[in-house]
């Protein structure tokens, strides 16, 4: 279902790159398969659907992984103890507030799936993954040097 980057004469809307790996298994196999679904909804967006009921099926499963993905990292902050765990938090409710605005837009009909919108979503996940994930890695990593 997923297109590979490497079949096919496309560029992927985000080419996946070591420099996003956190070393954390579980969280680069969720930061990637959200890149994955990014690069579904460019597609989309490119080959011109027009079908809402597709669209709103990608960004319902980006919305919903997203998520799942920020639950797990949250949970995993508070086992470690981690100190800007409420800040990190935060990031990721305004980003669930954001795209529960613009959810709502495409339930009312009144948004299209927009080159801004993608975007916006890539700009803000591969931010947030090189900046604030990246901050917790250097976290741990001092905490297990210090064991
Ligand atoms: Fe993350
Ligand atoms: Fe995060």
């Amino acid at each position: 279902m997923i297109r590979s980057t490497s079949l096919g004469g496309n560029m992927a809307f985000v080419d996946w790159d070591e420099k996003y790996l956190l070393g954390i298994e579980q969280f680069d196999l969720h930061h990637r398969h959200l890149v994955e679904l990014l690069n579904h909804a460019y597609d989309m967006l490119v080959a011109g659907w027009s079908d809402d009921a597709g669209i709103k099926m990608v960004l319902n499963s980006l919305a919903e992984y997203s998520a799942y993905h920020f639950e797990s990292e949250e949970n995993w902050m508070g086992q470690v103890e981690y100190p800007e765990k409420e800040s990190h938090i935060l990031e990721h409710k305004k980003f669930i507030y954001r795209w529960y605005e613009l959810n709502k837009q495409f339930e009312d009909d009144k948004s299209y799936l927009t080159l801004e919108i993608v975007t916006f979503l890539k700009g803000w996940l591969l931010g947030h993954i090189l900046d604030t994930d990246a901050a917790y890695v250097t976290f741990i990593k001092q905490q297990t040097s210090l064991a």
